[in-house]
């Protein structure tokens, strides 16, 4: 009998964050799918508009994508009052939080176990802080910022650790932390990063790699101009061309986790858009992964032939679980 089945959730796949994801309609759409696990997107407190239209452009067969969308939601409180009225279906329900500065942050950590009359607690399993957006205009990518991003987590870790092991003690619900991360280039940059989650390994339980890979440009030959508006054209960009620099990410992960004895586990993302892809990706040490670009061009649908797929490469090779082949990269 073959099992899909991850740490986290029933089978590997999440949206990421961003995709289909923002109002009601959408979370109930993914809600209906096939995925393990669904996340919110990317919140601050307060409503925003984001950037700018058009903020979004896909390539024929969305090979290729350009988003500068600049954090459009509808206040983080939506999306806990999203999940504390949904039905339960078995998925693992992630919230993502994208202050736009520490306090913000603390704040929305707050909504989210302040108040024992509304227990939004009980009703998230996991929160991805989200300091790799490449799309706000005036602020940078804080995880591109060694020293201000240790700071910043020397900070807002321990907040969170001491709220969330008390709602663990006391309702007896694990709600699990994680970060997403940008694309990294260099091995040192692996290093530093792997280095600063080491202070944090009993509280952060998981890595996201990758955010879209920033600023880049895709130009229209025909009318000479960017195809996006935001930021003179330049934005997040996603699909199957991000795909190698992914499993790089998750690999230099994976390989520094496992040496420095680090117990954190890896959300794959970057051009996911079959079963072959989440298999390369586990295979390259993801405990789970995300699918964006694709659930933007193929609709919820997705997740089903990507499972089917996945479970017949599977078949295939013998392979009975996910953790039959996690990891386990061949040298060429
Ligand atoms: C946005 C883009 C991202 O890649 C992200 O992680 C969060 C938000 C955005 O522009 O809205």
């Amino acid at each position: 009998m073959l099992s899909l089945k991850t740490k986290y959730a029933p089978n590997p796949l999440i949206n990421a964050s961003g995709c289909m994801c923002a109002t009601t309609k959408m979370l109930d759409e993914l809600n209906a799918g096939a995925s393990g696990a669904i996340i919110t997107k990317s919140a601050t407190q307060n409503p925003r508009t984001g950037n700018p239209e058009p903020r979004y452009w896909e390539s024929p067969y969305g090979t290729y994508t350009i988003n500068s969308m600049g954090l459009p939601n509808c206040g983080f409180q939506y999306y806990l009052d999203y999940y504390k009225n949904m039905i339960p279906n078995g998925k693992t329900r992630f919230v993502s939080i994208a202050g736009l500065s520490l306090d913000e942050n603390k704040a929305l950590i707050d909504l989210i176990f302040a108040c024992p009359d509304t227990q939004y607690y009980c009703h998230i399993d996991a929160i991805e802080i989200n300091p790799s957006c490449p799309n706000l205009i005036g602020h940078r990518q804080l995880a591109y910022d060694f020293a201000e991003f240790e700071s910043y987590l020397a900070i807002l870790i321990p907040y969170i650790e001491e709220r969330r092991v008390r709602v663990m003690t006391q309702e007896n619900h694990i709600i699990h932390i994680g970060l997403k991360l940008p694309p990294y280039f260099e091995f040192c940059d692996f290093d530093r990063i792997t280095a600063i989650l080491k202070s944090y390994q009993h509280v952060i339980q998981f890595i996201h790699c990758i955010n879209s890979v920033p600023n880049g440009l895709v130009i229209d030959a025909e009318t000479e101009a960017p195809v996006i508006v935001p930021k003179q054209g330049f934005g997040g960009l996603g699909g199957s061309i991000i795909k190698p620099i992914a499993l790089a990410n998750v690999r230099s992960f994976y390989t520094r986790f496992r040496e420095e004895g680090l117990d954190i586990d890896i959300i794959g993302s970057g051009g996911i858009s079959n079963g072959t892809d989440v298999f390369e990706f586990i295979l390259a040490g993801a405990e789970m992964v995300s699918v964006g670009s694709q659930l933007m061009v193929e609709g919820v649908e997705c997740f089903e032939y990507i499972l089917e797929e996945l479970e017949q490469l599977m078949a295939k090779k013998g392979y009975s679980t996910l953790d039959d082949f996690r990891g386990k990269l061949k040298k060429y």
